[in-house]
């Protein structure tokens, strides 16, 4: 089968002919129809992962065919039994074992859900890592009750976008920040209330204005020294959310504005297999249809790869597969 491999680190990934997978006792083999990038695996091609191993077949995200069934995948796999967090033993489809970017793909058969009917398989490719990510994020850690105001840092992310989605289906007040304009305009035509720059100075104080004093829910992906405006924007009572570290450690946090506010910060990543089947109800319930940036042939998946370092999508990268 053809696939994208990768052999080496800061180079393209190779296209290239491989074994196509044989499945074990409790595994099938998918045949792939489509696949997405996450920004994972924009961090192993640069090295800049965990556990990074030659060749490997990447790619978290997949949809495509079971037994004439149309099927995707959950690329979260032996969560364990403690819904609070994941176990040892714990990994990512697509790295150590290799993942979507491929004709077939070999998973445990308990990672298999069907499609959502109203969704295209290219629009399916682009739920899973994304979506579970960001259903965890939203509703499980940050609980967001009526009323409340919540703020998705970063919106033409991945994640962010379905943490958007979501919390614009849950009925809340969302207000968004992007490093791009044009994604703020967008996200305000689809649901948002309000949105601006990440970059502005006095962050807190533009967010404070302009939600009418602050908000209840952050979901945030860069971390960073610009974490603490996010902090000084929440309201008492508040809790944020990050899964990422796009901008790096965050060495100026104030814990008197997190004490006193009573503020609840929580890290995440990924979500258990039952999250990911109350993420595919919420999306069939509210016909949630992923936001999908461009389709590249996996063929070309390289120049999916270069324009996610460009930071130019809004949504996700898919590939299509045959
Ligand atoms: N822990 C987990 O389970 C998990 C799961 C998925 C992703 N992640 C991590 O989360 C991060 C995002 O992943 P992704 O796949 O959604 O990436 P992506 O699609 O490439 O999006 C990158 C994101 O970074 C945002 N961003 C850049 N600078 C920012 C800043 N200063 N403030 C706020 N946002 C900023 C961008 O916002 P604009 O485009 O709007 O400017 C965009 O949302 C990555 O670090 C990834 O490794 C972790």
């Amino acid at each position: 089968m053809q696939a994208l491999v990768l052999n080496r680190t800061d180079a393209p990934l190779d296209y290239q002919t491989v074994e196509k997978p044989v499945a074990d006792t409790g595994e099938v083999v998918v045949k792939l129809q489509a696949a997405a990038l996450n920004h994972r695996d924009l961090w192993i091609t640069k090295g800049q992962y965990a556990g990074i191993k030659f060749p490997t077949i990447l790619g978290s995200d997949g949809a495509g065919t079971l037994d004439g069934k149309e099927v995707i995948i959950s690329p979260s796999m032996e969560w364990g039994d403690n819904p609070r967090f994941q176990q040892k033993e714990y990994n990512i489809l697509g790295l150590p074992l290799d993942g979507t970017f491929a004709e077939y793909v070999k998973v445990p058969e308990s990672q298999i859900y069907p499609k959502p009917a109203h969704l295209s398989v290219t629009e399916a490719a682009a739920l899973p890592l994304a979506g579970l990510t960001a259903y965890r994020a939203l509703f499980t850690k940050c609980t967001p009750q009526p009323g409340e105001k919540v703020l998705i840092s970063g919106v033409g992310g991945g994640v962010a976008q379905f943490a958007f989605q979501f919390a614009v289906a849950a009925g809340m007040e969302v207000y968004v920040t992007s490093g791009s304009a044009e994604k703020i305009e967008r996200a305000k035509a689809t649901g948002a209330k309000d949105g601006l720059d990440y970059r502005r100075d006095k962050l807190s104080k533009e967010i404070k204005e302009m939600t009418g004093g602050g908000v209840d829910v952050i979901i945030d992906s860069a971390a960073g020294n610009g974490f603490a405006e996010l902090v000084k924007s929440c309201n008492p009572g508040g809790r944020i959310c990050f899964y990422g570290a796009t901008r790096g450690n965050m060495n100026n946090l104030d814990p008197r504005v997190i004490f006193w506010k009573q503020l609840s910060i929580f890290g995440s990543t990924m979500g258990t297999n039952e999250e990911f089947a109350d993420m595919l109800a919420f999306v069939e319930k509210h016909e949630i249809v992923p936001v999908v940036d461009e389709v590249f042939s996996l063929e070309n998946g390289n120049a999916a790869l270069e324009k996610m370092a460009r930071g130019g999508q809004f949504g996700k990268l898919v590939l299509e597969i045959g």
